[in-house]
């Protein structure tokens, strides 16, 4: 499993030659200048919830790529909609595909359209393999809930939001990586705006200190887990 950074929480995952884009904010995102959005071909695109730092690039990607948008119903209503085609699912519900299966599961966090429509309750999702499964927890707070982790999948490593004032911060994504029972924790939703802005090496410092690892990864860099 190859996980790629595109910034912010937009992440490409390649599994058996097939690749799934979680939550496309490139365009948006000066940081990510230096991605070529067009190059990006992807099979399935997830969606975690609506606010636009999640959802600016869904419908370009679907356009140049026709992926099959799987997120919850509202938004894949919405997707749907719009002549793209898409697949929903609500907390709890798993969908299998050849060679990988994607579970939603709950996030504490709000999800609106950037137009203020509903957009569904927000969601994490479990990505599992027949080698190796990986949790995306979205935009969200340290919740109980994560604990229910392990128990649908041994995960191999675990992505989380670190930046703080929308999500959880970095120390409490260390305590979710206990939930999780997975001490690979690569970060995102930080230092993307100003008010996420984050010390990553005192965030780091933090996570080796626990003896976990706090991957940072630099936007267009991949690792293989
Ligand atoms: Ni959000
Ligand atoms: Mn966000």
């Amino acid at each position: 499993m190859k996980i790629t950074f595109y910034g912010h929480s937009t992440f490409g995952i390649e599994i058996s030659g097939k690749l799934i884009i979680i939550d496309p904010f490139i365009s948006g995102n000066p940081l990510a200048s230096h991605i070529d959005i067009n190059a990006l071909q992807p099979d399935y695109i997830l969606i975690s919830h609506a606010h636009q730092d999640h959802v600016l690039d869904v419908e370009w990607l679907a356009k140049q790529s026709d992926a099959l948008i799987i997120s919850n119903f509202e938004i894949v209503s919405h997707y749907e909609s719009k002549g793209f085609k898409g697949m929903s699912l609500n907390h709890g519900g798993t969908v299998g595909f050849d060679r990988f299966s994607v579970k939603y599961v709950k996030a504490v966090h709000s999800s609106s359209f950037a137009d203020g429509t509903y957009g569904g309750e927000p969601g994490g999702f479990v990505i599992s393999s027949k080698e190796k499964s990986l949790y995306y927890a979205g935009d969200t707070a340290l919740t109980y809930d994560m604990k229910l982790i392990p128990l649908y999948a041994a995960l191999d490593a675990v992505i989380l939001p670190v930046g703080d004032i929308f999500t959880m911060g970095y120390e409490d994504a260390a305590m979710a990586s206990d939930f999780v029972e997975c001490p690979k924790v690569i970060g995102c939703h930080f230092n993307t705006f100003p008010p996420i802005q984050i010390d990553t090496e005192i965030a780091k410092d933090y996570f080796s200190a626990l003896n976990k690892e706090l991957v940072l990864l630099e936007i267009g860099t991949c690792l293989e887990i």
